[in-house]
């Protein structure tokens, strides 16, 4: 009988400190401790990160095991993200996953935060027949540090054929959020308020780039001045037209996603469509997903909400993909800050 593969998963990556473990490829547990620390602040500040991920990983990582009823000893890899991400941050989750790897003598497995976010629909749920893509897919990769479209050929083979060349779709969301008065993160809010509002009542700017890349520098700018000469002749303007004004910002990042992403399917002749990264939670971009699907004919493939943001899950199950190739990483492996795919 072949040996049962548990994998011990930690993300500390950004602003949410999380651990899962995962059995040949299903999960056994998955906790994650978000930080409030950052509200008062309207963005992530990073040594605040490091040192809320210093009091959770412990308990959170403890949690996982013992919700997944294993000991540490019994894993058969500990698998954490070591980049891109917040250096600080990285290094609580890399130098926990170090010292538990030495004093438990299991082995180390490095893993790419952006693989991991890509390898979440590949997370098998107990009793859940997932649908899962089939290789080559393409993957929207939106989130508050990501925007790019991935040919992904096999579980470790991918490409990023897009991406943004300033800002993340995510933080196009929540800047342009902070620009209304909505507290960080801003997207999920405009989500709220974009269902209540109309998508047509103004129009912005959307960037005119060459091939799968995307850029939202000019949106947020657009978006600030627009709003500008409005609140000068109605002061009151962003009050009265909330709804409006998010349905309308919503409707544009979508736009400017969609526009590039229809792009690339049909120029790879490539129909498994998936999306991934916090963003993907966006009930607008959901919808326009849906519906051009069916336009076009994709196999569409949405994570559910729990491994869409940033979770120990995804990178879990990359480390189980890694540990089938026997791919491990010594006591040295230090943290990367820069988005890469071929670490
Ligand atoms: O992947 P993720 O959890 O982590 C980081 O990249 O840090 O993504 C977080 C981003 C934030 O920018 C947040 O505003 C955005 O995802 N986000 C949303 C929604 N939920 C989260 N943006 C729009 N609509 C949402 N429903």
């Amino acid at each position: 009988m072949e040996k049962d593969i548990f994998i011990l998963g930690i993300e500390s990556s950004c602003d949410d400190t999380s651990a899962a473990v995962i059995k040949n490829g299903v999960i056994l547990s998955n906790e994650v401790a978000g930080q409030k620390c950052h509200e008062a602040y309207g963005g992530v500040v990073p040594e605040l990160a490091s040192r809320a991920h210093q009091q959770n990983i412990i308990p959170v990582v403890d949690m996982a095991l013992k919700n997944a009823g294993i000991k540490a000893t019994e894993l058969s890899a500990i698998a954490f993200t070591r980049g891109p991400g917040l250096l600080g941050s990285l290094l609580v989750g890399t130098s926990f996953a170090k010292g538990l790897s030495l004093s438990t003598n299991v082995p180390l497995i490095d893993v790419n935060h952006l693989q991991g976010h890509v390898l979440a629909h590949f997370i098998g749920e107990e009793g859940v027949d997932k649908k899962m893509p089939k290789f080559p897919f393409l993957c929207l990769l939106v989130s508050g540090g990501n925007s790019q479209i991935i040919r992904v050929d096999d579980y470790l083979s991918m490409e990023v054929i897009g991406q943004t060349i300033d800002d993340a779709a995510g933080e196009a969301f929540d800047k342009c959020a902070k620009v209304i008065g909505l507290p960080y993160p801003g997207g999920p809010l405009i989500d709220k308020y974009a269902a209540l509002g109309n998508p047509d009542a103004f129009t912005f700017s959307k960037p005119r780039i060459q091939g799968y890349d995307y850029s939202f520098s000019g949106l947020k700018t657009s978006f600030l001045y627009f709003l500008r000469d409005q609140i000068k002749v109605d002061p009151d303007f962003i009050e009265k037209n909330r709804n409006d004004i998010c349905a309308s910002l919503q409707k544009t990042i979508i736009d400017i996603l969609l526009i590039k992403l229809r792009k690339a399917a049909k120029e790879t002749g490539i129909n498994e469509v998936s999306i991934a990264g916090g963003v993907s939670a966006n009930k607008g971009l959901r919808a326009a997903l849906q519906d051009d699907a069916k336009k076009f004919g994709w196999n569409l493939f949405i994570p559910p909400f729990a491994f869409t943001t940033d979770n120990a899950a995804m990178i879990a199950i990359t480390g189980h993909y890694k540990y089938l190739n026997q791919d491990f990483i010594g006591q040295d492996a230090m943290p990367y800050s820069r988005v890469t795919f071929d670490k």
